[in-house]
């Protein structure tokens, strides 16, 4: 319902009677009046000015579900929303609620997260109001060992996003980071609920600086704002990257992994430098070749052999 009075309230750019949205939403006029006290506890300004009615001033700077949902016009992407003023990591909620059987495209969203994590055992810093801390449910029908192409392919969809709606140039490192300016803006986590053969779901990760100021960011990372000396509407940014996730999952779904990975080549800044890459186990150095069907990354080194590497951290050396 409340996004319905938004939905009145955000096309009206003056006033508009309490009669009027009342009406038109089969509700009366006591309770209208009580979800607009629940919009202004959430921080709309709205004034109220009798004979005249309703008029909304301010939208707070919040990524609540409505707000999201709203003119979303996805299919699956963000049909459930789950918000939090405050989470440990959506990451866990998001495998929760998989867990009970939650659809596909169900959306954690978090303002901030005590215990948000990195790939690689790593944290990740999720200063409130700042960023956009999402996990998202998927069930792609595909091979465990095909995940990370979940992975690319969310990394060009947030490429696209941003490119759309704050005209940034993003790029992607291998395999998930996303980078303006050679500075790390964001990252992508991408987590299974698997058997040996059968994807459960997946828990894609998003992590991403946006309205963070610089002295909040740590050495080698950026913000978009401090990439466009600009504060960015984190909702519109948001619907964006749903949009683009939902569109490009579409395709992989029709036209395969190829598609992918030809938009992820696009987007790249690994391929074709000199790379060192740190695995867990062992550090790789040579010619980033390309990446393969299931989205590792092909290396030739200073042998002349080329080495299939499936996770790791990538160094551009020049
Ligand atoms: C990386 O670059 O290492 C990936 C970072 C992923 C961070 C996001 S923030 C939302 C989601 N919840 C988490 O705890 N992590 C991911």
């Amino acid at each position: 319902m409340r996004q319905k009075i938004l939905d009145f309230l955000k096309r009206k750019q003056g006033y508009i009677s309490g009669d009027q949205i009342s009406h038109r939403l089969g509700i009366s006029r006591q309770a209208l009046w009580k979800h607009i006290q629940e919009l202004k506890e959430n921080g709309y300004e709205i004034v109220a000015v009798p004979h005249l009615g309703y008029r909304l001033e301010s939208s707070p700077d919040r990524l609540y579900g409505f707000e999201i949902a709203r003119e979303l016009n996805t299919k699956f992407i963000g049909r459930k929303i789950y918000y939090f003023e405050g989470i440990a990591s959506t990451m866990d909620t998001a495998f929760q609620l998989g867990i009970k059987g939650a659809p596909e495209g169900t959306l954690v969203l978090a303002e901030a997260q005590t215990k948000g994590r990195g790939r690689l055992g790593r944290n990740w810093i999720s200063l409130k109001y700042k960023g956009i801390y999402l996990s998202l449910i998927l069930k792609p029908g595909i091979l465990p060992y095909q995940s990370p192409l979940l992975t690319l392919l969310s990394a060009v969809s947030i490429c696209e996003a941003l490119k759309e709606a704050a005209d940034a140039d993003a790029k992607i490192k291998w395999p998930n980071d996303i980078l303006i300016n050679d500075k790390k803006l964001g990252g992508i986590l991408t987590e299974l609920n698997a058997e040996t053969d059968k994807i459960n779901f997946v828990v894609i990760g998003i992590g991403l600086n946006i309205n963070n100021e610089k002295k909040n960011l740590v050495s080698g990372a950026t913000s978009l704002r401090n990439e466009k000396k600009q504060n960015f509407n984190r909702v519109e940014l948001l619907q964006g990257i749903l949009r683009k996730i939902e569109n490009n999952y579409l395709l992989f779904k029709a036209r395969g992994a190829p598609a992918i990975i030809d938009k992820w080549r696009e987007h790249n800044i690994t391929l074709g430098r000199r790379v060192k890459v740190y695995s867990q186990k062992e550090h790789y150095e040579g010619q980033a070749l390309d990446i393969d069907k299931d989205g590792s990354l092909l290396l030739r080194n200073d042998h002349g052999l080329t080495q299939k590497i499936t996770a790791g951290d990538v160094v551009h050396c020049r």
